[in-house]
């Protein structure tokens, strides 16, 4: 018998990932960049057992059963089988395997970058496989690759149309930036109503805001991020996160039928943080919203303690999820290898 476990952390993206150009092998229509957040806060835990006894392949997420007959599912475990060495034993054995997300899933907070980015991590102990399995992650969510590293993260959409070069590499490590902070203001943790899987789809078919975007803007925009990140130039890096969070947002509102997911919380949240840069005469915070009204804020660590209190003062009923950045990455915590 084998078991492993493994922990994986969210990621929150400043340049965002939004349109396929290969649904079937997860190939996106540009480049985007995340942070990975530390483990302590939001992160996705699995247990792989694997035995000879099992007499079947099951696969339970936060308690419930699901269906093994997924295509992303299927596609992560067979690929990285294909990259198992031939003689590892527990290649023809069932599996039994048990997931958890510490917040909560398709809300909007990055739960199936974590989630497929942990079950591809923790395969890849029971296989025996290393090496840059970031590709394989992105066959279970696109964003998902991005969480195999920890700190500054680009997924490159690659030019390959076997997407062999889709994959994610580090931009710069865990302790680069270490007075950066996320802060995740849950404003709903409801399930969306439109999956970013299908909102995407119908953006890439019907938006011509989201091609010239992917084709004209984000390609200069990632170089500027990357240059930001690189000299810790906060008020650049603030202003490049909220221009392309709008602009994602905007791509949305382009699609036909157009998909919402910002609601009216989340637009107070916007004009809130540009009214407290205006105040403070620097832009000392910024917002990014993915396919939910959620919003994450980075700011560095000095600022922290005055932007809680004026979130607290403007919603006082509202939680607020705080979650540190960094030291994440995805990382078997235990690995038990019984025979
Ligand atoms: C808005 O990775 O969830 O969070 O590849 O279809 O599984 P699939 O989509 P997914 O999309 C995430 C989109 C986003 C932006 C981002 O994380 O870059």
């Amino acid at each position: 018998m084998k078991i492993a476990t493994c922990k994986a952390p969210v990621n929150i993206a400043v340049i965002k990932y939004w349109g396929k150009r290969d649904e079937n092998l997860i190939l996106p229509i540009n480049d985007s960049i995340s942070a990975t957040l530390s483990l302590d806060h939001m992160c996705a835990k699995t247990t792989i057992v694997s035995s000879p006894d099992l007499t079947e392949t099951r696969f339970w997420l936060n308690g419930e059963l699901q269906s093994t007959g997924n295509k992303r599912f299927q596609k992560c475990l067979e690929e990285i089988k294909k990259r198992a060495k031939p003689d590892v034993e527990c290649l023809n054995w069932h599996l039994n395997i048990v997931s958890e997300n510490n917040f909560p899933t398709a809300a909007g907070l990055a739960s199936s970058a974590a989630g497929y980015a942990c079950l591809v991590y923790t395969l890849a102990q029971i296989y025996e496989v290393d090496g840059n399995i970031s590709s394989v992650g992105r066959m279970g969510s696109g964003s998902a690759c991005r969480s195999f590293f920890g700190g500054w993260v680009r997924w490159l959409k690659g030019e390959k149309n076997d997407g062999s070069d889709s994959l994610a590499i580090q931009v710069a490590p865990e302790n680069h930036w270490p007075e950066m902070r996320v802060l995740v203001l849950v404003v709903s943790d409801h399930k969306k109503a439109y999956s970013s899987t299908s909102g995407m789809k119908t953006s890439v078919e019907t938006s011509e805001l989201l091609k010239y975007r992917a084709e004209n803007i984000v390609p200069r925009r990632v170089e500027e991020m990357v240059q930001a990140i690189q000299n810790k130039d906060f008020p650049t890096f603030a202003k490049l996160t909220m221009q392309d969070s709008n602009q994602f947002h905007s791509s949305c509102l382009d699609t036909y039928p157009p998909c919402f997911y910002l609601n009216d919380t989340s637009r107070v949240i916007i004009e809130l943080i540009h009214a407290y840069n205006e105040f403070r005469e620097e832009t000392k915070v910024a917002y990014t919203f993915d396919a939910g009204p959620n919003a994450c804020l980075y700011l560095l660590e000095k600022d922290v303690a005055e932007v809680i209190e004026m979130i607290n003062y403007v919603f006082p009923s509202e939680p607020i999820a705080m979650s540190s950045y960094f030291k994440g990455k995805a990382v078997p915590y235990t690995t038990i290898d019984e025979k």
